[in-house]
């Protein structure tokens, strides 16, 4: 068995061509593209270290290395600042230990569950999790993040959990939905059933998966065999949802505030929201935006 042996390994698909937010994303990966300061990427490697996860895979591709770069050492940076007296907290990115960040290639654009598929040798015969780094999760004050509260509710009735968040009904359409089953604790139901993009009146709740996932290893030889699904894509829901029956499966619901940076206007409110709350530029950006709308 191994439904509850801890998670310290999680999964980065980051190897998307990032096509919205063209001309941007270019040269640079879009997992790159920063939210005020910080590139989306390391809020989500962020998030896994608080949730007590120590190996980092990315699933990359071409044109994807500066993600590897940004979390190196930067040793003539490191020098630099140090010379000039600079604290240095602003590039610890790099603190992990070393050999901690892996990457594997996926060659081909075949899906969110080729992608994960492609760590397969990496993750072995361990629970792990996944993060879509698009999907911006920001704790409340003195709460803690997305990951962690799911690794708590993982504490609780291991196997699998996906983390879910209630959204219009017209737009479940761009999402994996849930079919919700018995509410196990606040927070915290059971899952049913998973259908990815569903056309809107075939949805069985307005509740989607929201990109984090903890996930037994069983799921990889699930995928192994997985034909193509929406999109002609092949799809992780599609394979989470053939486990379903064999193995717990729960919904977590994010106590927290959750942002589409895979959409401009996401990325844009994501900016100003963690602007306005910067203690070093919150006021400043606050009148600001008051002039701007004056
Ligand atoms: C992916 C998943 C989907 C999930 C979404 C969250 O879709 O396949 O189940 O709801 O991420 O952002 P994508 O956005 O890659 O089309």
């Amino acid at each position: 068995m191994t439904t509850n042996k801890p998670v310290k390994k999680a999964v980065f698909p980051v190897a998307g061509l990032g096509t919205r937010f063209l001309p941007a994303t270019k040269a640079i990966p879009k997992e790159m593209l920063a939210v005020v300061d910080r590139p989306l990427i390391q809020y989500a490697v962020d998030e896994a270290r608080e949730a007590g996860i120590e190996q980092m895979i990315f699933v990359t591709g071409r044109g994807k290395t500066a993600i590897v770069e940004h979390f190196d050492i930067a040793y003539e940076l490191e020098a630099t600042m140090a010379a000039r007296g600079k604290a240095l907290d602003a590039i610890d990115c790099a603190r992990a230990t070393p050999g901690n960040i892996i990457t594997v290639r996926q060659q081909v654009p075949l899906g969110l569950g080729h992608a994960i598929w492609c760590a397969r040798a990496i993750v072995g015969n361990e629970p792990f999790a996944i993060f879509l780094p698009d999907e911006l999760m920001v704790a409340h004050p003195g709460s803690t993040g997305c990951m962690k509260q799911m690794v708590e509710a993982y504490g609780e009735v291991g196997g699998n959990l996906i983390s879910v968040l209630e959204v219009p009904r017209d737009e479940v359409s761009s999402y994996g939905v849930i079919a919700p089953g018995r509410e196990v604790a606040e927070s915290l139901t059971e899952v049913t059933g998973l259908v990815e993009k569903p056309p809107v009146a075939d949805a069985p709740s307005n509740k989607i998966i929201s990109g984090r996932y903890i996930l037994q290893p069983e799921v990889m030889r699930v995928l192994e065999g997985q034909g193509k699904g929406a999109g002609g894509e092949i799809q992780l829901t599609d394979a989470m949802a053939r486990m379903i029956g064999s193995q717990p499966f729960h919904a977590v619901t994010f106590q927290g505030r959750r942002y589409d940076c895979g959409s401009k206007l996401g990325f844009v409110e994501a900016t100003l929201a963690l602007a306005l709350e910067r203690p070093d530029m919150g006021a400043e950006v606050r009148a600001m935006a008051a002039r701007l709308l004056a």
